[in-house]
């Protein structure tokens, strides 16, 4: 699994419930993180390397747990690498089945946000509906500092939502890792109507249909490109109950 910081972990414990018996490798890109304001090259020729990093360590699925990264990388990486990969995309679809508004919202990065692909996206599920959507910076920040509650995360959700909360959105869209580590917050804030859509354990979903091998002795390793000591203090409150320690990563 690889995602720009800590926000994967979110989908790697949706994964973890549903195969408990599957070893999870996963990397934390931290010393590149955020990935949503950078170049789609960038991530692409970042993503090939952690790949490769991957497949060598004797990954057989990648799981892309970063929506950035699979706007910018997916089918570049799935041209270059003969393993299977599964992306993650904000979730329009759903959000389209549900909205009574006919007003969905979309936070999400700015890079996941300003392509061609997210444009598809909504042209192919909610060509009919209003899309309001929101770059959330603060959001990633907030996570990646172990911040799930508070003033800071408070005003964050009522400047992001402020738009299309007056637009009267009641479906909003969970479109990067990092935000359902936040969805408490979110249902605190928003009024109780709202409804939070995220894909992790739509991911899981697909992993468990692609039958990882089972193995007697699974194990979750962590690895970061930026601080274990950091990683390893967050963990208790994003993963709580998973037995996984945090170790460095270094690559060329
Ligand atoms: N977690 C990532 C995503 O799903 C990226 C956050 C970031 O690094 O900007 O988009």
């Amino acid at each position: 699994m690889i995602d720009s910081g800590v926000g994967g972990l979110s989908v790697l414990r949706e994964i973890h419930a549903l195969l408990p018996d599957t070893t999870i490798q996963y990397i934390a890109d931290t010393a590149w993180c955020p990935y949503g304001v950078r170049s789609a090259e960038e991530i692409r020729d970042r993503t090939s390397a952690l790949t490769e990093l991957l497949i060598k360590r004797g990954a057989e699925l990648i799981v892309i747990a970063c929506n950035s990264a699979t706007i910018a990388a997916i089918e570049a990486l799935r041209a270059q690498f003969p393993v299977p990969f599964i992306g993650m995309e904000p979730g329009v679809k759903p959000a389209a089945a549900l909205t009574k508004t006919d007003t969905i919202g979309v936070l999400a990065t700015e890079l996941s946000l300003k392509g061609d692909k997210f444009l598809h996206l909504v042209s192919t599920h909610a060509r009919h509906l209003r899309v309001i959507t929101q770059p959330c910076p603060k959001f990633v920040e907030l996570v990646e500092a172990g911040t799930l509650e508070g003033e800071l995360v408070e005003s964050a959700i009522i400047e992001y939502t402020h738009d299309m909360m007056a637009a009267s959105a009641d479906v909003l869209i969970l479109g990067c890792s990092h935000y359902p580590f936040l969805r408490p917050a979110l249902e605190n804030s928003l009024p109780e109507h709202i409804q939070l859509i995220d894909t992790g354990s739509a991911i899981a979903r697909r992993a468990a249909k692609l039958k990882p091998q089972k193995t007697t002795s699974p194990s979750i390793s962590i690895l970061t490109t930026g601080s274990p000591e950091k990683i390893n203090s967050l963990l208790p409150k994003l993963t709580p109950g998973l037995s996984a320690e945090c170790q460095p990563l270094s690559i060329s």
